[in-house]
């Protein structure tokens, strides 16, 4: 029984769903809790997934404990009906860890796709790094996307035995959706597109990023399109109140900055190829961006996904205005230093790492071999 609830989870979930669905050995019975809703459907109406089951537990502006409680409580009806014989989480939102402790409390092994991800610190990101290290004390079986990942479970004392490395199925979803094409709802974006204008696409949602720190992202946005009128500021906003209320104030009257509401995923990749600078909080976009070559500046202090900036494609920048209009500025206006950047690199993936995943499941119930641990540089 896969569990997501988010939608990068849904993004990443896919090909896992789909994997599973056609092994002859697996009986898929898809749950969503519905942490989030038109984000989430956006994504499970694209990859053709009926989820059997539907909690239905987004409330505004939702508390982490509220989402926590009513997931669990929801997944103990569930499980006592269903009797799954494991369940699979993703990643390390709320959904993930509250799915993975109502199963570990019912006696249902727990598989975690996408584990050993660490920043190091236990407030930021925040309640994310929390999340994962919760999850994999109470985990059977740890998909880890990359080496640095696995090494990560290791240190904490989790047996090897337990940890496969797949990579992670974000590039399997980002390979699949990217080669379709799809036209932009937005006739703005279709101009761009067609005139090859310049592109700074943002996206932020995080909750140590909240207040204050956004408000100042919001008036460097300002900023960088008044001193770039002839490029375009792109900001698919997050449904969330908060994130909106505290940076679309600075963006209102600037004709070259277009606000969107969550682009399906299709769209949003054709964007990504698009964009000549990615400005981002997002821990997804982190990990495709780097593979469509695109520079990526994180507003982020640190990071659990150090393989792009280990690579030079992805470089921390922090949420501070001046640092922002400076990093972005320095892209545009210096061909050297975007050069630099601008690398099209995989380490997070080879875009079978789906396949692996099931592969894994299936040894974990005895119905096949151990895998190879995936290696981006084979
Ligand atoms: C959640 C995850 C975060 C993940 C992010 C992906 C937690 C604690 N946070 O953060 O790890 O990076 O999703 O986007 O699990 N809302 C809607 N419709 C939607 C989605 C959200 O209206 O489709 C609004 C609701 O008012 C909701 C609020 O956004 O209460 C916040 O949603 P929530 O899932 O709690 O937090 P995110 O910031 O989305
Ligand atoms: N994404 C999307 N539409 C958008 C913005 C993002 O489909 O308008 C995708 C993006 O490609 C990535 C995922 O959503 O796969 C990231 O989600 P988010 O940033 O909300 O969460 P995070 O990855 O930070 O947990």
């Amino acid at each position: 029984m896969p569990i997501y609830g988010t939608r990068p989870e849904a993004i990443k979930m896919a090909p896992i769903v789909k994997a599973l669905q056609s092994s002859e050995h697996f009986d898929c019975e898809v749950t969503v809790t519905g942490q989030h809703r038109e984000m989430l459907d956006q994504v499970n109406e694209l990859f053709g997934i009926e989820p059997g089951h539907d909690l239905n537990i987004i409330q505004p502006r939702q508390t982490l404990n509220g989402v926590l409680t009513r997931t669990v409580n929801g997944l103990d009806e569930l499980f006592t009906a269903q009797k799954p014989d494991a369940v699979i989480v993703q990643g390390d939102t709320t959904t993930t860890t509250a799915g993975a402790m109502a199963a570990f409390y019912s006696g249902i092994p727990v598989i975690h796709a996408e584990a050993g991800l660490r920043s190091f610190d236990l407030f930021s990101p925040f309640p994310e790094e929390a999340n994962r290290k919760m999850t994999s004390q109470i985990t059977s079986l740890h998909l880890a996307p990359t080496s640095q990942s696995k090494a990560n479970l290791l240190r904490e004392s989790l047996p090897e035995d337990d940890i496969v490395v797949t990579g992670n199925t974000v590039i399997d979803a980002l390979l699949e959706v990217a080669q379709k094409q799809v036209p932009f709802s937005d006739p703005q974006l279709e101009d761009a597109a067609a005139t090859g204008q310049d592109v700074l696409l943002v996206t932020t949602h995080r909750r140590e990023n909240q207040g204050a720190a956004m408000e100042g992202v919001g008036r460097a946005l300002a900023r960088l399109a008044d001193r770039y009128p002839e490029k375009l500021v792109v900001l698919p906003a997050h449904r969330n109140p908060v994130v909106r209320e505290a940076i679309l104030p600075a963006l209102a009257g600037h004709s070259n900055v277009i606000v969107t509401e969550p682009l399906p995923y299709g769209e949003f990749t054709r964007l990504m190829n698009l964009a000549t600078v990615v400005l981002t909080d997002s821990g997804g976009v982190q990990e495709e961006a780097p593979s469509l070559g695109k520079p990526v500046l994180v507003m982020r202090e640190n990071t659990e996904r150090p393989e792009a900036v280990d690579a030079g494609t992805v470089r921390l920048i922090g949420t501070d205005e001046e640092r922002v209009v400076q990093e972005v500025s320095n892209l545009f206006d210096s061909a050297e230093s975007y050069r630099a950047m601008a690398n099209a690199v995989n380490p997070y993936g080879d875009g079978h790492a789906a396949a692996r995943t099931a592969a894994a499941i299936e040894k974990l119930f005895d119905l096949g071999p151990r895998l190879e641990d995936f290696d981006p540089q084979v």
